[in-house]
């Protein structure tokens, strides 16, 4: 496995934080390896058309909920949306190895809510979750389960 895909959007930086740092883990771990970064806050912003991504990638989402409770009433998801309408287009979904979600405990039953909420649309697993900018050990361990997704589709 040479190449990998991280799909993300960041609006309070806490999440390409997160991503920069793993990019960084991962390529100190595999330097051969390439690292995709796809922002879906610069593609909206820079008003590119969303395109069809035909290999496999990991999306990074943080919770923006609206309302509700996390358990029994409903809650709106403000701010992401691009990420679930570009992993909605074509057949993107479908190369998605899973979805690393993100929140604040504060939160709650709504905590890294939105990552759940993709995993149950999209049929894909939650891989794991972190806090806020999450730490080293954060980076190590879902670095680690992201390597054995990518091994997974190869075995
Ligand atoms: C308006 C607002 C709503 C939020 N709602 C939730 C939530 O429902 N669940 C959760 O776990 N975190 C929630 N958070 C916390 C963010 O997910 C958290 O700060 C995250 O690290 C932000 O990532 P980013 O800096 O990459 O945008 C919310 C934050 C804001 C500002």
């Amino acid at each position: 496995m040479q190449e990998m895909t991280f799909v993300y959007i960041s609006l309070s930086g806490n999440t390409e934080s997160f991503v920069s740092r793993l990019q960084t883990y991962l390529l100190i771990q595999n330097p051969s390896l390439t690292i995709h970064l796809i922002d879906i806050k610069s593609l909206v912003k820079e008003e590119q058309d969303f395109f069809f991504l035909n290999k496999p990638y990991v999306t990074f989402v943080p919770t923006y909920l609206e309302g509700g409770n996390g358990i029994d009433n409903g809650d709106v998801e403000i701010l992401t949306t691009d990420v679930r309408d570009f992993m909605a287009y074509g057949e993107n979904a479908f190369y998605c190895l899973g979805v690393v979600g993100s929140g604040n405990r504060n939160f709650n039953h709504q905590y890294c809510l939105t990552a759940q909420q993709y995993s149950q649309q999209f049929s894909i697993p939650v891989l794991d979750t972190f806090e806020m900018r999450g730490m080293q050990n954060d980076v190590e361990r879902i670095a680690h389960k992201i390597l054995e997704a990518y091994a997974a589709i190869h075995e």
